[in-house]
């Protein structure tokens, strides 16, 4: 597929009002985006498990209007109108425009809320640019009744990808991978696609608690950091990595094999922020608490061998990834131990979830 056959011909139906309403959830990188080329494609693969708990719930009005020149919306998050959300969102419906071309004939509200607590910390874009991109593909189903499930899902992924790279495997469960690489087959660097290959037992509901560092607002923004891979002088290396390190994961996926997991998963944590402490600008998201409980968690591990490990996104917080066989006995080490590095003892208990959901 090229982003040609994404381009919709002429409508069949119409429609003049109208509204749907999608939940669409967070999701937790295990081999990292970090790095990316014109047009939202990515400098290297990635994959994912998507989330269940963390969620963004939009609810998309649609009326036909007089002019169609421009696009217009009003935007509430919470029920009240959010003009610092309106940019990014203005900004999304540019970039989409041209595969949408009825976005111009009507007048739209976005009535949006996360379920999870505000300026936790933990980005809402993914979940939000994929809910929003779920809405305006249920409207184009509605202007062509014929649309494939497929092709609703995959151009909802590639709509999402324009808003946010990491969006676009926000919209299918539970184990998504977004970029071209050669073992997985399907895969492409214009959408997410659900992993394909068995998912063993243990990875199915694999729990991840995310505990909350920082919920400050972050000093350097994600597309900043993605910028400074350009002239990176480790950039090279870092991307052939991770394709290397996607095929041992998904190997590690397809046989339960826990301890390789955990060695990739922690290994790409680390070598993302690695990447921003040798950027030029360099600079450094973690905290001293996100050290503080990496290193109560290598112990924890090595004295019980229960297999709990981390990873962390362009942030602070911490995501505590574990078995569910495990859950009772790293949820008691995480309120013995790891709560005082919490920000007000404040963590978020999520687990692998199946992905977007129409709620209308
Ligand atoms: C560290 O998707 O937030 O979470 O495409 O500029 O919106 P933009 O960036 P974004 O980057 C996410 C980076 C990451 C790793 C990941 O999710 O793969």
């Amino acid at each position: 597929m090229t982003e040609k056959d994404l381009i919709p011909s002429a409508y069949t139906n119409q429609v003049d009002k109208g509204s749907f309403e999608w939940s669409a959830p967070s999701n937790i990188a295990l081999v990292k985006y970090w790095g990316k080329k014109a047009n939202q494609i990515p400098a290297n693969p990635s994959i994912s498990f998507t989330l269940n708990n963390c969620k963004t719930i939009t609810k998309l009005a649609y009326e036909r209007k007089e002019d169609t020149n421009g696009i217009s919306f009003d935007l509430l998050f919470e029920g009240q109108p959010k003009e610092s959300f309106r940019p990014k969102i203005e900004k999304f419906f540019e970039r989409v425009a041209g595969y949408l071309p009825f976005l111009e004939e009507y007048h739209f509200t976005i009535d949006t809320h996360n379920t999870f607590p505000h300026s936790s910390g933990i980005a809402s874009s993914a979940s939000g640019m994929a809910a929003l991109a779920m809405n305006l593909m249920s409207l184009e189903r509605e202007l062509n009744p014929a649309m494939t499930d497929e092709h609703f899902y995959k151009k909802a992924s590639f709509l999402a990808r324009l808003g946010s790279g990491s969006a676009c495997r926000s919209i299918n469960g539970s184990v998504v991978v977004w970029g071209l690489h050669a073992e997985v087959e399907g895969s492409s660097d214009l959408f997410g696609v659900p992993f394909t290959g068995d998912v063993h037992e243990v990875f199915r509901n694999y729990k991840d608690t995310i505990l909350l560092v920082d919920k400050g607002e972050k000093q350097v923004s994600s597309t900043v950091g993605h910028d400074l891979m350009h002239g990176h002088p480790y950039a090279e290396r870092r991307f052939a990595q991770a394709h290397d390190n996607l095929s041992a994961i998904k190997k590690a996926l397809t046989e339960g094999d826990v301890s390789a997991f955990i060695g990739i998963v922690e290994s790409e944590a680390l070598t993302l922020h690695a990447m921003m402490m040798t950027s030029m600008p360099y600079f450094i998201l973690m905290k001293p608490n996100t050290l503080e409980i990496i290193n109560h968690i290598w112990k924890f591990r090595q004295d019980t061998g229960i297999p709990v490990c981390f990873t962390l996104d362009a942030g602070a917080n911490v995501h505590v990834l574990y078995p569910e066989s495990v859950a009772v006995e790293v949820l008691g080490f995480i309120n013995a131990e790891l709560l005082v590095y919490c920000q007000n003892n404040q963590y978020i208990c999520d687990e692998v979830g199946t992905g977007a959901l129409s709620l209308y």
